[in-house]
C-alpha cells in the first residue's frame, strides 16, 4: 500500500505526520518505509537521530534523485497489503509528487485550519482532480481548545468536490516537536499524551480506509 502526504504549502506538518504514522503503522505493516521527496530531508534526519540512539524499530527512508527512480522504490509496495510506503511529498505540483501520488492508495493533505492554508487547498485541487484522486484533508494544527476553526474547515471541505475531511483532528502540541527531536513518535515519547491519542486514532482511521481500498 502507498500513502502520500502532500500539500503545496510548506510547514503544515507533512514530515511530522509521516514519521509518526510510519512508527505507529509498522506494527501492522512490518515492511514499512518512508520515501522522502522533500529536498530538506527532514524525515531522513529524524531517522538518523533514531539510529544514533539505537531506537527500534528502525524506519528505513529512501530518497530519489530522478523521477525515473520512483517506480523502482514504489514497486514492492503497489497492491501489496502487507507492506506500506509513506511518501513525504515536497509540495504537490512537481513531477516527483505527481508521480508518487498517481500510484498512491491514499492521498492525505494535512492542513492548518487558517485562511492562508485553506487557500492552498483550493490551488491543489486541480492537481488532485487531474490525478483522479480524492484528497483526504486532515485538520492538523488547531489550537488545543479551538472549536470554531474545526467547523469552518469542515464546511469548506464539504463544498469542495475532490476532498473529504478525515474525522481525526491533530492539534498543536509540544509533544510533536519534542518527539521529533528525540527521533521518536509521540506514542514512543509519551504513550499517555493527547498527541499519542491523536496519532493512534489517525492510524486507525487510515487502516479502515486502506481496507476499503483493498476490497476495491
Ligand atoms: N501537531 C503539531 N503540533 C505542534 N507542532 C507541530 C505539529 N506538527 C508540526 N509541527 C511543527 O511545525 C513545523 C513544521 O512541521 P513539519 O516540518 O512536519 O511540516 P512540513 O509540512 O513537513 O514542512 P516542510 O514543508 O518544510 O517540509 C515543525 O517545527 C514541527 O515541529
Ligand atoms: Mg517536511
Amino acid at each position: 500500500m502507498i500513502i502520500s502526504i502532500a500539500n503545496p504549502k510548506g510547514g503544515v506538518g507533512k514530515t511530522t505526520l509521516t514519521v509518526n504514522l510510519a512508527t505507529t503503522l509498522i506494527s501492522k505493516y512490518p515492511d514499512t518505509r518512508i520515501l522522502e521527496l522533500d529536498l530538506q530531508r527532514s524525515s531522513s534526519l529524524w531517522a538518523g537521530y533514531r539510529t544514533e540512539r539505537g531506537i527500534t524499530p528502525e524506519i528505513p527512508v529512501s530518497t530519489v534523485s530522478s523521477v525515473k527512480q520512483i517506480p523502482e522504490v514504489t514497486a514492492p509496495y503497489r497492491d501489496n497489503p502487507r507492506a506500506l510506503l509513506l511518501v513525504d511529498c515536497g509540495g504537490i505540483d512537481s513531477d516527483f509528487n505527481r508521480s508518487a501520488m498517481s500510484i498512491s492508495d491514499l492521498v492525505i493533505i494535512p492542513t492548518r485550519p487558517s485562511q492562508v492554508e485553506v487557500y492552498a487547498l483550493t490551488r491543489a485541487l486541480s492537481v488532485i482532480k487531474a490525478l483522479g484522486k480524492t484528497g483526504y484533508v486532515l485538520n492538523n494544527g488547531s489550537f488545543p481548545a479551538s472549536i470554531s476553526k474545526l467547523t469552518d474547515l469542515a464546511e469548506y471541505v464539504s463544498d469542495m468536490d475532490g476532498y473529504k475531511l478525515l474525522n481525526t483532528v491533530v492539534r498543536l502540541r509540544a509533544d510533536f516537536q519534542d518527539a521529533y527531536g528525540a527521533g521518536m513518535s509521540v506514542i514512543e515519547y509519551n504513550r499517555n499524551s493527547k498527541a499519542a491519542e491523536e496519532i493512534a486514532a489517525l492510524a486507525k482511521e487510515i487502516q479502515r480506509l486502506l481496507k476499503g481500498v483493498k476490497r476495491g
